[in-house]
């Protein structure tokens, strides 16, 4: 027995997350995952089991646990990462016990004991849904395809974000617009979700530049009897779209500037909700140039990417909060499932305040680069 064991019972109630990983001959998964959730008032481990391109799920009793890892994981994987409420702790294997390096975690974890298997995934494996069949997610007696995994983590993810804001809504007809559905796996759940699942008169159009995807994205809609999804082939940064009343948009992933035409056009819809998830930005990291206290970040390729990258997302941010939305800037997905994991959730709940739009503007000047969504923005109304 090593070290970790001692340390795993002392911490236990204070897990918010364990990767188990670089497994030695004796382990059995190539990697485990472990996060506590709570079901039916009773603290479990939830374990994801990682093996030849398929995923064994186990839960165990808080009992259980440590005589789980016991006989399961000490000593058997070379890379252990726990992560608590107030701090990290990575063990490394050294022969028959764990070097370990403690880090604080900036921000407090929180133990996800809400997040229940129940509500994590609210459209659950072995559940009839044929357009996830058709779309490859799922296989035909309903198991999820291991190369989809990530792919239905993230329309997971999304729909119980959208079941957030929605489990109260009591509204009958829903309109929603996607930017950039590609293969619409999301299109598809966001469909079957307001439509099926809570019985809502519910209309959809996603709009994406391939002809073929769109046409196909078609067919299967209409093989299911989806009357009121749509999709059309438009290119989302000069198209005219859809005119009427929206209520929601939604992107996921769209390239680039995509996201910003997309965020844009709820704006000037007046679209109460807004779920996005960003995709590559170029935009800002093509463009920016040293101007101030923050050159250190400009110095270096990558830390330039990633800053450009975040100052986009802060930026849209900010113009939606001008604009009169309430902005949540979420994680969300684990990093292992998708880099590309910031979720700006939006609902108008205010009036427009373009005095906001000057601290983005000013940035901007400071560090000579344009971004899209405050151009737009600033072209629809009165100049910042
Ligand atoms: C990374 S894919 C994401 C697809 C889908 N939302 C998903 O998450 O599976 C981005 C999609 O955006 C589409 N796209 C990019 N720019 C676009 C534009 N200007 N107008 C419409 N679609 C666009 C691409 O064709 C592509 O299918």
């Amino acid at each position: 027995m090593s070290n970790i064991i001692t340390d795993l019972t002392e911490n236990i109630d204070n897990i918010v997350k364990a990767v188990l990983s670089q497994p030695t001959k004796e382990a059995e998964y190539t990697k485990i995952t472990v996060k506590p959730v709570m079901i039916k008032g009773s603290l479990r481990f939830q374990l994801e089991r990682f093996r030849d391109n398929k995923v064994y799920h186990l839960n165990l009793q808080k009992e259980q646990f440590i005589p789980w890892f016991e006989e399961n994981a000490d000593l058997k994987y070379k890379q252990i990462l726990i992560t608590e409420k107030e701090r990290s702790v990575h063990y490394h294997l050294k022969g028959i016990n764990y070097g370990k390096k403690v880090s604080e975690n900036k921000t407090k974890k929180e133990v996800p004991l809400s997040h229940n298997r129940e509500k994590a995934y609210i459209l659950k494996e072995g559940e009839n849904i044929p357009a996830l069949v058709e779309l490859g997610v799922f296989t035909s007696d309903f198991r999820i395809v291991k190369a989809k995994y990530d792919k239905y983590k993230q329309i997971n993810r999304f729909i119980e974000l959208v079941d957030d804001e929605f489990s109260k809504f009591d509204k009958k007809d829903i309109t929603i617009l996607d930017f950039g559905c590609g293969k619409s796996y999301l299109t598809f759940i966001l469909y079957y979700y307001f439509a099926v699942k809570r019985g809502m008169n519910t209309k959809i159009i996603g709009y994406d530049l391939k002809k073929d995807v769109v046409e196909n994205c078609n067919k299967i809609a209409e093989k299911y009897g989806y009357d009121n999804l749509k999709f059309v082939v438009s290119d989302v940064t000069k198209d005219n779209l859809y005119n009427e009343k929206i209520d929601m948009i939604v992107t996921l992933h769209a390239c680039d500037t995509a996201t910003d035409y997309a965020l844009n056009y709820a704006i000037g819809k007046g679209a109460k909700h807004i779920f996005s998830v960003p995709c590559c930005q170029h935009e800002v990291n093509k463009q920016i140039k040293k101007g101030g206290d923050m050159d250190i970040l400009l110095k270096y390729g990558i830390i330039k990417e990633r800053v450009s990258a975040l100052l986009t997302d802060s930026i849209r941010a900010t113009v939606l909060e001008a604009m009169g939305y309430t902005v949540d800037v979420i994680e969300f997905i684990d990093f292992e499932h998708s880099p590309k994991n910031i979720m700006l959730r939006a609902k108008k709940t205010k009036k427009i305040n373009r005095k906001l739009l000057s601290t983005p503007q000013e940035l901007c000047d400071k560090y000579s680069f344009k971004q899209t969504l405050l151009e737009l923005v600033k072209e629809s109304g009165e100049d910042v």
